[in-house]
Order: C-alpha cells, then sequence, then structure tokens
C-alpha cells in the first residue's frame, strides 16, 4: 500500500483534526475526576440508600459504569454531571464480563459487593495496552479480610464463609501502593466486624476522595490519603446527597502542559493545587511561572528547558502524566530523561512522537529526549487514554495539521476536549470517519 493510501486510511478513521502552531488564550475549565467519579459509584453499592454524586464527568467511562451497576439492579438516573444511584434490592453479584473487560474500574466493586452481600464473582480485568495490571493485592487483602477468594475460568469468586456473611476487621499490609486495591479494600472493610488498618497504602486524591464520601455515608475511616489507613467496621451504611467529585487532576495537567507547549498564557480551573505539587514543580523547573489562588492556576511560560522525571506513586509525578509531558519535552532545550517506573509498556506514544520529528531514544522504559525547535504535523495515533491525550499536546504546537485517531481511549477521560480547546482559541475538527 503506498504511503499516500496509508495515510488517507488513517484519515478516514473517527479522528481529530489539528491544525496547530497557534497560541491559545483564555480559561480551560477541568471537569471532575474520571478516577475518582467511577469509583464512587461503586461505592452506592454498599447502601440501599440513594446516593448522589455532582460534578461527575460526562464521559464513556460514566456510561460503562453505569451499565454495570444497572446490570447489578442498581437504579442509576444521570442528568448532565449529577448521578443518583440507588441499589435498593440487587438482582445480582456478578457484573458480565463484557463490561467488565472494558472497564477496570468495574472490578473494584467486588469489594462493595463483598461488603454489602457476602459474595461476589467478578470477571478478572484484562490487561491492557500499558501493562499485565494484575489484582493479586486487591485479592490478598479480601482474604485477609476472611473471604474465600478463588480465580478460575477468568472469574473472580469471593464469599464470606459460613452463615455470618459479614467480613472481619484485619491488618493488611499491601507490597505495593496500589490504587485499585486500596480502593477495593476499602470498600470491603467499611462493613466488617472490628478494625482494618491498610498498611502501604495508596495515597492518591481519588482514594482520599472515595474514604471522604465514605465517611458522609456512615462510615469510620481515618488517615486515608497517607500510608495507613484505620476502619472501623459500622453495620450498616445510609446515603449521601450532592457528593461533589473532586476535580481531575490528570486534566488539570494535560491542559497545564497544553499552555506549556504552545507557550501560551492560560488559566486551568478548578484545580487543587495540593493533588498536583510535583508536577507544578516540573512545569516550573522547565520554565513556566504559576500564579496559585484557591479557585485555579494561570501559567505563564517562558523558554522550555529540558528537565527529567520519573514516575512514582502519589505523591510522586503521575504515570497518567508521563505521556503528556514527554510532548513537552519533545520540544524543550536541552535533553531530558523520562524513566516510567509504575507501569511496563508505557512507552507506545514514543513513536507517534517521533512520526512528528521529535528525537528520542527508547532504552526499556526510560526516553532519552532531544529537544527539537518544532514538531511538524503528521496522522497519528493514541494506543491508550493518556497517549491520545499526548498526541493531541504535540498536534497543537506543531507545524501544519495533525491528524489524531484513537478517540475511544480520548473519549473515556476527557470530557468534551475538543470544545474546551476550540474555547481558547485552537484549531481543532472532529471528523467522525
Ligand atoms: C489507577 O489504576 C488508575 N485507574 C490508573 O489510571 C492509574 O494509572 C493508576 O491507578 C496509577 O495511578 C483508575 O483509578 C480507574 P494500580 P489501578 O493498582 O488502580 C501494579 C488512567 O489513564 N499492581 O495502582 O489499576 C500494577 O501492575 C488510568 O486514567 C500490582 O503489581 O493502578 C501497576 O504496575 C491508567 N499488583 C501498578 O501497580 C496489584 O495487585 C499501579 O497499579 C495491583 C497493581
Amino acid at each position: 500500500m503506498t504511503l499516500a493510501a496509508a495515510q488517507s486510511q488513517e484519515i478516514l478513521k473517527p479522528h481529530l483534526s489539528i491544525d496547530g502552531g497557534h497560541p491559545l488564550n483564555g480559561v480551560l475549565k477541568v471537569s471532575g475526576a474520571k478516577n475518582s467519579a467511577l469509583v464512587l459509584m461503586t461505592a452506592s453499592l454498599l447502601t440501599d440508600e440513594p446516593v448522589e454524586l455532582t460534578n461527575v464527568p460526562e464521559l464513556t467511562d460514566i456510561s460503562g459504569m453505569s451499565d454495570i451497576l444497572s446490570s447489578l439492579g442498581v437504579s442509576v438516573e444521570r442528568s448532565g454531571k449529577r448521578v443518583r444511584l440507588q441499589a435498593a434490592k440487587l438482582s445480582s453479584a456478578e457484573p458480565p464480563y463484557e463490561l467488565v473487560n472494558s472497564l477496570r474500574a468495574s472490578f473494584f466493586s467486588i469489594g462493595s459487593l463483598l461488603g454489602r452481600l457476602g459474595h461476589a464473582r467478578v470477571p478478572l480485568p484484562g490487561g491492557c495496552r500499558i501493562g499485565a495490571r494484575p489484582v493479586v493485592e486487591h485479592i490478598r487483602g479480601l482474604k485477609a479480610l476472611g473471604a474465600v477468594v478463588n480465580v478460575e475460568h477468568g472469574i473472580v469468586s469471593a464469599a464470606v464463609p459460613g452463615h455470618v456473611k459479614r467480613l472481619r476487621g484485619a491488618s493488611i499490609v499491601l507490597d505495593c501502593p496500589s490504587v485499585g486495591a486500596t480502593e477495593t479494600i476499602l470498600m470491603a472493610a467499611v462493613l466488617a466486624d472490628g478494625i482494618s488498618t491498610i498498611e502501604n497504602a495508596a495515597q492518591e486524591p481519588e482514594v482520599q476522595d472515595l474514604a471522604n464520601l465514605l465517611n458522609q455515608m456512615g462510615a469510620r475511616i481515618s488517615g486515608a490519603g497517607g500510608p495507613v489507613i484505620t476502619i472501623e467496621g459500622v453495620k450498616r451504611l445510609h446515603g449521601c446527597r450532592n457528593y461533589p467529585v473532586i476535580p481531575d487532576r490528570i486534566e488539570a495537567g494535560t491542559f497545564l502542559i497544553a499552555a506549556a507547549i504552545t507557550r501560551s498564557t492560560l488559566r486551568v480551573e478548578p484545580v487543587i493545587p495540593d493533588h498536583l505539587n510535583v508536577v507544578l514543580q516540573k512545569l516550573r523547573d522547565c520554565g513556566c511561572k504559576l500564579e496559585i489562588d484557591d479557585q485555579g492556576i494561570t501559567i505563564k511560560p517562558g523558554t522550555i528547558s529540558a528537565v527529567d522525571l520519573t514516575t512514582q506513586p502519589f505523591p510522586g509525578f503521575p504515570t497518567d502524566l508521563q505521556a503528556p509531558f514527554m510532548a513537552l519535552m519533545a520540544t524543550a532545550y536541552g535533553t531530558s530523561v523520562i524513566s516510567e517506573k509504575i507501569y511496563e509498556n508505557r512507552m507506545q506514544h514514543v513513536g507517534e512522537l517521533q512520526r512528528m520529528g521529535a528525537s528520542i531514544r527508547l532504552d526499556g522504559s526510560t526516553a532519552i529526549i532531544e529537544g527539537v525547535p518544532r514538531l511538524s504535523g503528521a496522522p497519528v495515533t493514541g494506543s491508550d487514554l493518556r497517549a491520545s491525550a499526548a498526541m493531541v499536546l504535540a498536534a497543537l504546537a506543531a507545524d501544519g495539521k495533525t491528524q489524531v485517531s484513537g478517540l475511544k481511549h480520548l473519549d473515556r477521560g476527557y470530557d468534551g476536549i475538543e470544545a474546551k480547546l476550540i474555547g481558547v482559541g485552537a484549531n481543532v475538527q472532529r471528523f467522525k470517519g
């Protein structure tokens, strides 16, 4: 097939066509956090009363989670950014494979189903392009709480033995600070009999958001956001009204990088600065001035210089901003080294950036990026949610037109991204293919 034919095929796929090189100006609004909203929705399984969430982003993943919960008998009413969930009576404890497989966060419902019903059968979430993503820590935690857990034929079956149907408190030490495992164990432990502790817990803001919601529902959790979380089991949880999902720190970081890569002064709001401290420091280190107030951040990029980074669990540099930050480093002065330590295969955006003229050498999961003056537009594909975002950022700064395919990934995690970018002057068009 000729290059032209291949490129024309690329252009036939659903894609964003971005004419790069224009400075941006104005305010980028940040939606509610995808990775918080999804797990907060599964917490509704823990009570028969209504749980109302606000500031929920409008994403395909949220629709997917709504379908999964509905398949269990949860009533889900969505209007704009408000979602009302009620698990008055559950009709099943086994979410369907085809839905779970595409939405990893739905696996975490095994904790809330076990806590509420004393049994659950949840399909193993597949690995994905960025790594194997095992759930060993989730299973170890549930076993420590007294559940009998079997994994066969791709299904994780968990049940509380005997007629008691109630888990018992336990001390759990995680091998790695897994976000999902911490959230799964939290939701299982809140209704257990006795006190549980989770050591080496994930400290991400989304874990804190879940603990805050559970406490509003009557749980007794302390220490969330730190390395040791204590949960005093209670007999039941009640509902919650108008619980606001925290702003999406990864979307906020992506938008701050959009300003930096196009050398534009932009306002990004709302942002909780403490959710992004290491990212904000990296942006300062590479040449951006930040004006931070309690509503948001105004970023003023100067000359962008190369800085090194290594992804780490929170509060370290988040793996979900590794690809977007690499797009920025592709046009920085000097050579930067970016190491991905969380996932074993999260460098697939390197090849696509190279197609746009980036000069990057890859050594396993370490990329050495030699900044170039300008990237050039080309047809590219995002291989996962954050790689797709990185390609959009690169396209905003590149000379000429870029077609970014892989929109099914992008639409999972960025609520109305092209409308937001057009709102600050970007030249973006969506083609449905
Ligand atoms: C959450 O995934 C996020 N997803 C991910 O965001 C994010 O990248 C990740 O946390 C890390 O911050 C949601 O919250 C829905 P982990 P999760 O368990 O919970 C290893 C995005 O783009 N691990 O903290 O699945 C695992 O292999 C997505 O929004 C074990 O070894 O992440 C990985 O290397 C991508 N054993 C590392 O820990 C386990 O039992 C982090 O995984 C569990 C995890």
